[in-house]
């Protein structure tokens, strides 16, 4: 069943929150169950994450003259200001890596090099579609990470404050960039452009995030650990299945009506909304647990 989750438009519900976090050399590893594919595997999206939102960033500012509504142009700023914060934040998480021996900075050259291509050449809706693609991306794993409680019960309370903090604003800003994209790229053309641009972040998205895993796996000494490839296809697509969670969400998007703010919300992640908007009232330091309470 679909239903409208968002609060009514005259209120703010996008909360920009400038929160920083210790990544310490003694941090583990192998964070998340104790195993090195399952955490690579989120490791494999940090990689992504502080060029990604920069993108996300720049694809919306292409058409912020053409935003008319204040009720959107206060929330694309708040947009900006969380995906610039994400940014920033994975940015060490991602040094941490190398400094555990993991340094991905070739890969990240590689990356950057790719977007400033697409930037160049890709026309500004494509950019701006592609981004609504990967907020909707961003938004299923928000779904799983805050709605699912298995999905981080084996992560070190670092990760887990550090995702699902992460995971809680990319629920809260799921619907911006579409917005967006619905004022400047209305009717039929715009639902086609967005289908195909779904299509080429379906494609790029599985088989990048698989091959930055297998080469963390590599770094850090796992290539042949058929075990935690197990373990970790086990976690992804069967039990708490994130990955499956993810890929049927898909299909929503595809729908000539699909709005972020029409898919059902779980009541969980209403709890957590509550919650971390309560908590956000005061200030967060690093050694303010955000979710820890729990
Ligand atoms: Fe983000
Ligand atoms: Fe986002």
């Amino acid at each position: 069943m679909e239903q409208q989750t968002t609060p009514p438009d005259s209120e703010p519900h996008i909360l920009p929150r400038n929160i920083h976090f210790d990544f310490e050399v003694e941090l583990p590893v192998n964070w998340h169950s104790d195993d090195p594919a399952i955490s690579h595997f989120y490791d494999a999206l940090s990689l992504t994450f502080p060029q990604g939102e920069r993108f996300f960033i720049d694809s919306v500012r292409l058409f912020a003259d053409q935003i008319s509504d204040p009720d959107l142009a206060r929330d694309v700023k708040a947009f900006y200001a969380q995906e610039a914060t994400h940014s920033r934040e994975h940015m060490s998480y991602n040094a941490l890596l190398g400094t555990h021996g993991m340094d991905m900075s070739g890969l990240e050259r590689l990356l950057e090099k790719i977007i400033k291509w697409s930037k160049r050449w890709m026309p500004a809706k494509d950019q701006l579609a592609l981004t609504c693609a990967y907020e909707h991306y961003t938004a299923l794993f928000a779904e799983s990470i805050l709605g699912d409680e298995r999905v981080m019960a084996n992560a070190h309370p670092f990760y887990r404050d550090l995702w699902m903090w992460h995971a809680m604003e990319e629920e809260e800003h799921k619907a911006v960039a579409f917005n967006v994209y619905q004022t400047v790229a209305p009717g039929f053309g715009g639902y086609l452009r967005r289908i195909l641009l779904m299509s080429l972040a379906t494609f790029d998205f599985i088989l990048g995030i698989a091959v930055l895993q297998m080469i963390l796996m590599a770094k850090s000494g796992n290539a042949f650990n058929l075990r935690s490839y197990g373990r970790s296809f086990w976690y992804l697509w069967v039990s708490p299945g994130i990955w499956r969670h993810v890929m049927l969400g898909i299909f929503s998007y595809m729908k000539p009506g699909f709005h972020p703010d029409k898919r059902r919300v779980d009541p969980k992640i209403l709890e957590w909304r509550k919650l971390y908007q309560a908590q956000s009232i005061r200030p967060v330091t690093s050694e303010t647990p955000l979710f820890g309470a729990r």
